[in-house]
């Protein structure tokens, strides 16, 4: 096992990509491999949606000024004033949704200060004001902390649409009344040449309809979003979902579930909601879960109870991804919590905050509060988080990484002119072939990773991943957590048999590996056609890596 001062480093500088020499496959002969994954193809578990594949844009640090919009005037690239190299990249990877304005912003959010002539709007004082973790040197007065609104609805609804994402909404129930809620829904979806708030809809450029689908009734009600009881929750829930004008569209309204674990959360507001036949309307019930890497308590007074996103030893690698790994029985938790209240599950999981939170030191730039580097590790977090939501396609409608630029576990870092593509990005371009297709159950069968955790053995799955079928097309994706085995394992398609594969690999030599604004290519993946054919074959997935492997079955 790789020793801890051998393994901890601070990874300034990119790591070399995997050689290709490191990835073999092979049909099967004689060999016997001592890993196994079995695809089922005739055990289907339900149709991968789209919006599992969702991002979260929060008025938060450099996540929407700078990070989105840069305004029209700006010699950085731009349509309309919103940063170009990000919609175009984020196009590539075909986003299912993205969640705006919060997050803990949204329960503070007038969204009327963001409609109407873009000069004229008021600038406010954001929630994230007096927040502990601002770098020193980051500016007092800018528009992170004293929001000019000039990007709104309208802006907003763009930016969705130019990548190709739904719009998801995020409601005020903390500081705004029901009828605001209304009337947001108002502007955003009455028919042309209706209401007044369609007429002022079109005065903002936007003749036709935004048509939002998805609406969030407030954000982490058991905190930001009001510190309510789950019981006095379901009643404002009751309040603000009430006879929401739909305009032909039927509205997709999220109730503002669990933090992590918090079972009774969900329990008690179920076990509300269905007594005032609440639960009939509803469509998805939004769980959030970060992993913070808090490790055997070994992390400093300054990391604020996190680890950090690049200095991490071997013990901080696999907990942070032991931690990601228990959404598997969040999940499981929260959909038997649910099934007490709901027996036919007409009610879906929305995973709409996820991903890794590590302690401030580490932002791309000052105003970047919350802003962190993202190692290969994480890609690994991420690739494992996908497969779990995919394996759980029957339950999880919906999901978002926090969030999409300059913040937490971002597929982008983008400041003034510079921008760069993190690992996690990469994951979600190799992931997105998985859109829309059926998931098929998979059994993977390897050798425990063990380490050891406060000096006590501890152990993780030795392959995870999942699959799905979409025509001829069979996408197998898999994620190898230990960092110092490669994993040969002998691959059975149950039911069907390749023609041709081409793998897609993200690995790196050194786990710390990261991509910057001065080494954007650091980390990236390689792709390959192999030769095996056949309904088994074998393949070698190498340490700390994310696989995808594209079959063409015959
Ligand atoms: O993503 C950052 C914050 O985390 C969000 O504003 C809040 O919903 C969560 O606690």
């Amino acid at each position: 096992m790789t020793t801890r001062r051998h393994f901890l480093h601070t990874a300034a500088a990119g790591a070399a990509c995997l050689a290709a020499r490191d990835i073999v496959s092979s049909p099967l002969s004689a060999q016997t491999a001592e890993s196994r994954v079995e695809v089922l193809l005739g055990e289907p578990i339900g149709r991968i949606a789209p919006e599992i594949y969702g991002h979260f844009v929060e008025h938060l640090g450099g996540v929407v000024y700078d990070g989105i919009w840069v305004g029209e005037k700006s010699k950085v690239p731009n349509i309309g004033g919103l940063r170009k190299e990000l919609i175009d990249a984020l196009a590539k990877i075909k986003p299912g949704v993205i969640r705006w304005p919060g997050g803990c912003f949204a329960d503070q959010y007038d969204w009327r200060d963001g409609i109407g002539p873009r000069e004229k709007r008021p600038k406010r004082t954001n929630f994230w004001v007096d927040a502990a973790e601002w770098p020193k040197a980051a500016r007092r007065t800018g528009p992170e902390r004293f929001d000019p609104n000039e990007f709104g609805t309208v802006e907003f609804a763009r930016f969705a649409k130019l990548t190709g994402a739904q719009p998801y909404f995020a409601a005020n129930v903390r500081s705004l009344p029901a009828q605001e809620f209304w009337r947001w829904v108002e502007y955003c979806n009455a028919p042309a040449g209706s209401a007044t708030l369609a007429e002022r809809r079109a005065a903002d450029g936007e003749r036709d309809p935004l048509d939002v689908r998805f609406w969030g009734v407030g954000n982490e009600s058991w905190g930001c979003g009001g510190n309510f009881l789950p019981e006095d929750y379901a009643t404002e829930y009751r309040r603000y979902s009430a006879w929401l004008p739909s305009y032909g569209t039927r509205l997709s309204l999220v109730g503002s579930g669990p933090n992590g674990d918090n079972l009774e959360w969900t329990r008690r507001f179920f076990k509300k909601a269905a007594e005032g036949g609440v639960l009939r309307g509803m469509w998805g019930w939004a769980l959030h879960n970060y992993s913070w890497n808090v490790s055997g308590g070994r992390t400093h007074e300054w990391a604020q109870g996190k680890g950090d996103a690049l200095r991490f030893d071997s013990e901080q690698y696999y907990e942070l991804l032991r931690e990601a790994s228990g959404m598997e029985p969040l999940i499981q938790a929260h959909w038997s919590a649910m099934g007490e209240s709901d027996p036919r599950h007409e009610v879906k999981l929305v995973v709409d905050e996820w991903g890794a939170w590590y302690a401030p030191g580490t932002e791309p730039f000052p105003e970047a509060l919350l802003g962190q580097q993202s190692t290969m590790r994480d890609a690994v977090l991420a690739g494992l988080t996908l497969d779990i939501f995919n394996r759980h396609a029957d339950k999880v409608a919906l999901a978002a990484i926090a969030q999409l630029v300059n913040c937490l576990q971002s597929p982008f870092l983008a400041h003034e002119d510079k921008f760069c593509l993190t690992p996690t990005y990469h994951v979600f371009a190799m992931y997105a072939a998985h859109q829309g297709a059926q998931s098929v159950r998979s059994v993977f069968t390897a050798p425990e990773v063990k380490y050891s955790r406060n000096a006590q053995p501890a152990t993780l799955p030795g392959l995870a991943g999942s699959a799905s079928l979409n025509g001829k097309q069979l996408t197998l994706t898999v994620t190898n957590p230990s960092l110092d085995q490669p994993r040969e394992a002998q691959i059975a398609i149950r039911g069907g048999a390749a023609q041709s594969i081409r793998a897609v690999t993200l690995a790196a030599s050194d786990v710390h590996a990261h991509n910057s604004f001065e080494a954007p290519g650091a980390v990236e993946p390689k792709a390959e056609a192999l030769s095996a054919r056949g309904s088994v074959v074998l393949h070698r997935f190498p340490p700390a890596s994310v696989t995808k492997l594209e079959i063409t079955l015959g």
